[in-house]
């Protein structure tokens, strides 16, 4: 399908490379931009290992959930959008295999609601993260409430959402809203390196793991553990644990089938 907002590079090795296109607005999610990205994540070819989201240009990831297209939503078209981005962060969430932001510059409202969607972010060090939502008469509403104090603790969470205050990449490497910040020349081929290491290993068990952590962050302790033996137990009946097994007995590098 031709995409108007969306560019994907799809390597041979895998990885997959989605940058969200608006550069009149920053990157900013109207429902379009959120449908197209609905339509692709749900048809990312099963050769992709790896998926990493970033925005087009050097300033923006994402600029947030579009301000001209909410300012005359009703309460009822405004559930949908909310809906509909929510949809499409969760369908992220919990896609098969790891997504890791790329956040090039700002990530405020939805922008930075999308990187917390992803497994992993990686920031440059002009990145721009925030909430800004209180200052337009509104709350976050594609799941920043629920994801911003799962990831960094209500404390943050709270102190983000009700300032409405921008931070700092450095700022959010602290209180651990990022893994990385390196320069903006550095960021894609760190972000790259950092794929090519996940895409080397198996990708059954990186979906069980996914799965596991995911999952398992929702139930208590005893459920948490036991889906983990359980998925861990399914492991074993893959190709790719007596590959992996024995290409380490016998001192050499496993090459993964998926299977
Ligand atoms: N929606 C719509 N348009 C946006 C936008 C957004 N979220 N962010 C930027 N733009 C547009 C600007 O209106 C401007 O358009 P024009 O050239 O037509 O005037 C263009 O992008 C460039 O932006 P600026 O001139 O403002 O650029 P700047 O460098 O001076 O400032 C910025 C950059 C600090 C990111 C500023 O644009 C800004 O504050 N944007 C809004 C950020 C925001 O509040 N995001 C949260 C939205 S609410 C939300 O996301 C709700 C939710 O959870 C679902």
């Amino acid at each position: 399908m031709a995409y108007n907002y969306l560019l994907s590079d799809t390597r041979d090795n895998g990885i997959c490379i989605l940058t969200i296109s608006a550069p009149k607005t920053l990157n900013a999610l109207n429902s379009a931009v959120l449908k197209e990205l609905d339509t692709f994540i749900g048809s990312l070819d099963s050769a992709v290992k790896v998926l990493i989201i970033t925005g087009d240009g050097p300033k923006s990831f994402v600029a947030g959930a579009d301000i001209s297209q909410m300012s005359t939503l009703s309460a009822k078209e405004a559930l949908e959008f909310s809906k509909l981005g929510a949809g499409v962060f969760r369908k992220i969430e919990t896609l098969n295999i790891p997504v890791i932001a790329a956040i090039n510059g700002y990530a405020l409202g939805g922008g930075c609601e999308l990187a917390l969607s992803c497994d992993i972010r990686i920031a440059s060090d002009n990145a721009v993260f925030g909430q800004p939502e209180v200052k337009l008469g509104i709350i976050p509403g594609f799941s920043g409430t629920y994801r911003l104090s799962k990831i960094v603790g209500q404390g943050f969470a709270k102190e983000i959402i009700y300032s409405g205050k921008n931070i700092r990449s450095d700022e959010a490497l602290r209180i651990g809203l990022v893994n990385h910040v390196v320069s903006i020349d550095e960021l894609m081929p760190t972000v790259l390196a950092l794929a090519e290491t996940i895409v080397a290993n198996a990708p059954i068990a990186l979906k069980n793991a996914k799965k596991s952590i995911n999952e398992g962050f929702d139930l208590d302790s005893e459920g948490a553990i036991a889906l983990e033996s359980k998925l861990f137990s399914d492991c074993f009946n893959t190709a790719d644990q007596k590959n992996g097994m024995a290409a380490f007995l016998e001192k050499r590098k496993a090459v993964f089938e998926n299977k």
